[in-house]
């Protein structure tokens, strides 16, 4: 549900949460800024909702305010000026128990009182699914939330893109295009893991532009057989080198069900992958697991200005009462979408797409 009667705001909150992704500085930046020119007075929440609950870490305040000096100078940054945490979901924190196990607690109603005593008027929530999710039973309990979709991912539903995710496809399509002449030099196969948790968005898109002979993503199983197959192809036509990109999601047609571990975390999928290849083609391989580099450092110019985007529309958002909602681009218009829809289901690469169709047709292999 959104409310449409503009509320009279006096002081609004900006945090960010889960992981980060190149383009959180420029959103708290042009959210910042559009809130003073309203007369609004703006507070940064570190580490998500953290700040509120730890008033003080190392002599660093838990809320910090948000003037136009304090955001001088940052849309280009990396990271994010108000920190962030995956470990923060204030429904569920992790606390030590006296016995020395791990248990959780449910803090939410502590951190709507925060809000409330705060006279925070509405809150600009910058995250990913979970952040948002989170944002989400925030907003049923009563506070008044906008969600601003960052993920290198590209993984939430309602809007085309996130921010984050072009940088993430541009660093690893460099680093895919920079294993070509050494993959050439050794005649070897050369497999690279990318990140995207349960989908194959940058995979995809990198593969596509990095010239990959194979990529692996989630939404369409594989077979070693079928990659063999395409590796044994380029041999026979003299070209005795092969790239493989394998989101780090991927999964085998049979076997594994997932290459994630107890806490969601993947990980190891290229050096199975790349034994596999060996064993059934005989052929020296190499591994590269790209990892965090696809999230540091500076945001693309496209990032920039779609951040920058958000983090406005956020505040006309909040201006014009549309709480309970989540900016999102459709086409090239920048909306307000009920952050419900959001964050109800993961947005997956649909197997038949347009931009599996043009890989398939540039002879690219998805190894099924
Ligand atoms: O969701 C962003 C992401 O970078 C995923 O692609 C990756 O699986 C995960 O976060 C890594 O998380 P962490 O930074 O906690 O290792």
């Amino acid at each position: 549900m959104t409310e449409s009667t503009p509320p009279t705001v006096r002081r609004i909150a900006i945090n960010t949460g889960g992981g980060d992704a190149p383009g959180l500085n420029a959103v708290i930046r042009a959210a910042t800024l559009a809130a003073l020119r309203e007369g609004w007075e703006v507070l940064g929440i570190r580490r998500g909702y953290m700040g509120l609950l730890e008033p003080e870490v190392d002599g660093e305040p838990g809320v910090m305010q948000l003037t136009a000096n304090a955001v001088r100078g940052i849309t280009h940054l990396g990271g994010t000026i108000l920190g962030t945490t995956t470990r923060g979901n204030p429904f569920g924190l992790e606390v030590r128990q006296p016995d020395g196990t791990w248990g959780k607690v449910d803090r939410s109603d502590e951190i709507v009182e925060c809000f409330r005593k705060r006279e925070i008027d509405a809150l600009i929530a910058i995250g990913g699914d979970g952040s948002l999710s989170i944002a989400h039973a925030l907003y049923n309990k009563g506070l008044p939330v906008i969600g601003v979709p960052k993920t290198i991912d590209n993984d939430l539903s309602a809007t085309d893109v996130t921010f984050g995710f072009q940088t993430a496809v541009e660093v690893a399509t460099d680093a895919i295009g920079r294993l070509h002449s050494t993959a050439e030099a050794h005649q070897r196969v050369m497999v690279v893991q990318l990140m995207g948790r349960h989908t194959g968005w940058i995979a995809l898109e990198s593969g596509i532009s990095g010239g990959a002979d194979v990529i692996l993503i989630p939404e369409i199983p594989y077979h070693v057989d079928r990659i063999a197959e395409k590796v044994r192809e380029r041999d026979v036509q003299g070209r005795r080198f092969s790239i493989v990109v394998v989101a780090e999601g991927a999964q085998p047609a049979d076997g594994v069900a997932s290459y994630a571990d107890a806490s969601g975390r993947y990980g190891g999928i290229a050096d199975r992958v790349a034994e596999q290849i060996t064993e059934v083609t005989g052929k020296e391989t190499r591994t590269l697991v790209l990892g965090h580099i696809q999230r540091g450092g500076e945001p693309i110019a496209y990032d920039r200005s779609l951040a920058l985007r958000f983090g406005a529309a956020a505040v006309r958002c909040i201006r014009e009462g549309s709480l309970g909602t989540m900016v999102a681009l459709q086409g090239n218009r920048i909306r307000a979408v009920p952050l419900g829809d959001a964050v109800h289901d993961i947005k997956r690469v649909p197997a038949d797409s347009e931009l599996v169709m043009t890989a398939r047709q540039l002879g690219i292999s998805f190894g099924d």
